[in-house]
């Protein structure tokens, strides 16, 4: 059996659609034009492509673009003074401060000075609390969009067996929650998990964020499984450079039921998701009802 591919690209673009049409309605009924701030801290060059991807997306879907590129050797003050402008500028409904953080900055701090209504990353620790405790919250834009694809692709989550390979604050932990949202059971196993395929293999929903290249084999795989391969790696292949996830997708798609190819699985719904979060922000922040299906 050769398992159906969930195309990430095209549900992305579908969800940066559905965002301009509530772009374009703000505008024409109520004068409003959702502004995203994005702050880039150094020149990392793979930080730089992202900021400019997201950049791009903001405007092409009607959104105000705000980019703020400072000098790697930024003091700590002038950051969260920055921040502290950011947060109250009417015309910025959404913040993100893009990571890593050159070391001498502490991220914890940089992030917990976001006004989380504001946060469209989920990182602030009161959002995290948020999320935790099934309050409203700004939710992380890559779990969000693992499980859009998951609700469309299997429609109601609930009684599911859900495992989560990876245990970082910005994918797994959230992806845990999430799942435990829409009440699946779930388990979160790592690097260290004693007899990581077996565990794997009771999964009807397995997400691989651990960081591993090509990792998570067939053998890890129930038959007919959803499989959502969150990760981003290049590695060396017959003297090419090439992008695999965490999950080894030639084995596991032979096995499960649907999955994601890497890349144009999750990751064009990392930034796609980051404009919903931005709509939403703006949304909440002047009164008006929340778009329906772009939230958790
Ligand atoms: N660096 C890599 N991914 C992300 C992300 O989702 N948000 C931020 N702020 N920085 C990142």
């Amino acid at each position: 059996m050769t398992a159906v591919l969930i195309d990430g690209k095209a549900f992305a673009a579908r969800v940066r659609a559905e965002v301009a049409g509530h772009v374009a309605r703000l505008k024409a009924d109520h004068g409003l034009t959702p502004g995203l701030a994005v702050v880039l801290v150094g020149e990392d060059p793979a930080s730089q492509v992202y900021v400019g991807a997201k950049g791009k997306q903001t405007v092409e879907v009607g959104m105000a673009s705000f980019e703020h590129k400072l000098p790697a050797e930024t003091s700590e003050a002038d950051l969260l003074a920055l921040i502290r402008r950011l947060n109250d500028d009417p015309e910025v409904h959404g913040i993100l401060v893009q990571l890593p953080l050159p070391s001498h900055l502490n991220s914890d701090l940089v992030i917990n000075a976001i006004d989380p209504a504001k946060d469209v990353d989920g990182f602030h620790i009161s959002n995290v609390g948020r999320l935790g405790t099934g309050q409203k919250s700004m939710v992380p834009c890559t779990p969000l969009g693992c499980l859009m694809m998951l609700r469309d692709h299997l429609g109601k989550l609930a009684g599911l067996n859900a495992v989560v390979v990876g245990r970082s604050n910005i994918v797994g932990k959230p992806m845990a929650q999430l799942l435990l949202g829409d009440s699946c059971t779930v388990t979160i196993a790592h690097s260290r998990t004693k007899d990581l395929a077996a565990v794997c293999r009771g999964a009807d929903i397995l997400v691989a964020a651990v960081g591993r290249p090509e990792m998570i084999t067939g053998d890890y795989v129930k038959p007919g499984a959803t499989v959502i391969d969150v990760g981003i790696n290049r590695i060396q292949r017959d003297g090419k450079s090439k992008l695999v996830g965490d999950v080894d997708f030639a084995s596991a798609v032979q096995v499960a039921g649907a999955i994601t190819p890497v890349p144009g699985g999750v990751g064009p719904m990392t930034i796609a998701c980051l404009l919903a979060n931005t709509l939403t922000a703006c949304c909440r922040a002047n009164g008006l009802p929340e778009p329906q299906g772009l939230t958790a």
